[in-house]
């Protein structure tokens, strides 16, 4: 059997190939053809382990936009949900679809489920990582300010897979990536460690912000994390994104979160809400960005 491509990480794309997804995305979105259907006939199953509002909706769309279909599971629908082996399952399913997304609670389940699939395998979510999250806002970043090689971006808030992702676009797309975290909330020390000196890690989030072209945060408990609410709210309550802290970075700074939302936690609602955010069309570049991810991956 050859081996499939997968996207498990940015890191698996080369640095060109994500800046021609990104440009394809633009194009995507820019002429949109009913007649332009590449992926007629094929499947992609999307298996969910967490909620999902934009991950779920732009696969689907985009599968359906392109000539195709997607299946939705969730745990309660698949036998992998009553404890199936991985191996199993992405030998079954594998050989039924044309290619799987995954969102999953354990990074390693999607690693293990890659090894054993023919078909491509997409991380729609992980606890470690969201890659296709980060083509959205690369796409959203490319369109409002062009090219990012060089900027800065400040990433403040938990060090969660949303941040080890910002590593992974800094290291593919060149840019500068200042973090400012609780200290028992820093990522991953190899993959800090792995950008070399484009990551810079700030204890103060006003620090983090100076200088900054784009301003990103994220929930301060992601989902899987609900438990620890109240013991995260007081540890990062020095880490709100306020006008304050935009004011730091460049005037033209952009803000971006991947939604979902919570205004007055990791975010004032004036700046959310305010003129550099730029949410949603972060969140509608899902859409664009995954359609040229699902062309690549699948029309190869
Ligand atoms: N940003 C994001 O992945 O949203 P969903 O959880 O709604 O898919
Ligand atoms: N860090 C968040 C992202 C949600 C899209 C989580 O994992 O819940």
């Amino acid at each position: 059997m050859n081996k499939p491509r997968h996207f498990i990480s940015l890191l698996d794309l080369t640095s060109d190939e994500i800046r021609a997804l990104i440009q394809r995305a633009m194009v995507l979105k820019n002429t949109r053809n009913p007649d332009f259907q590449p992926l007629k006939g094929q499947v992609l199953a999307m298996i969910f382990e967490k909620s999902s509002t934009r991950t779920r909706i732009s696969f689907e769309t985009g599968m359906t936009n392109f000539g195709g279909s997607a299946i939705f599971l969730s745990p309660r629908d698949t036998q992998l949900g009553r404890g199936e082996p991985i191996k199993d399952s992405a030998m079954v399913i594998s050989s039924m679809v044309d290619a799987i997304m995954l969102r999953t609670n354990d990074h390693a389940t999607v690693i293990e489920f890659a090894e054993h699939s023919s078909v491509p395998v997409i991380n729609g979510l992980t606890d470690l990582l969201h890659p296709c999250q980060l083509l959205a806002d690369m796409q959203t970043y490319f369109e409002h300010r062009g090219d990012i090689q060089g900027k800065t971006v400040s990433w403040i808030g938990d060090g969660n897979n949303m941040c080890h992702s910002y590593i992974n676009a800094a290291i593919q797309l060149d840019f500068n990536l200042q973090i400012a975290c609780p200290e028992s909330y820093l990522p991953d020390t190899e993959m800090i460690k792995s950008a070399g000196s484009r990551v810079q890690v700030f204890k103060s989030p006003l620090d983090a912000a100076k200088d900054s072209d784009l301003i990103v945060t994220d929930v301060w408990a992601s989902m899987g994390q609900e438990q620890e609410q109240q013991k995260r709210e007081l540890a990062f309550k020095d880490y709100q994104i306020t006008q304050e802290i935009m004011d730091n970075a460049h005037a033209d700074a952009l803000f971006m979160h991947c939604l979902p939302a919570h205004r007055g936690e990791e975010v004032a609602a004036d700046v959310i809400d305010g003129a550099q955010s730029v949410i949603y069309d972060e969140a509608e570049n899902r859409l664009h960005a995954q359609k040229a991810l699902l062309e690549l991956l699948m029309c190869a």
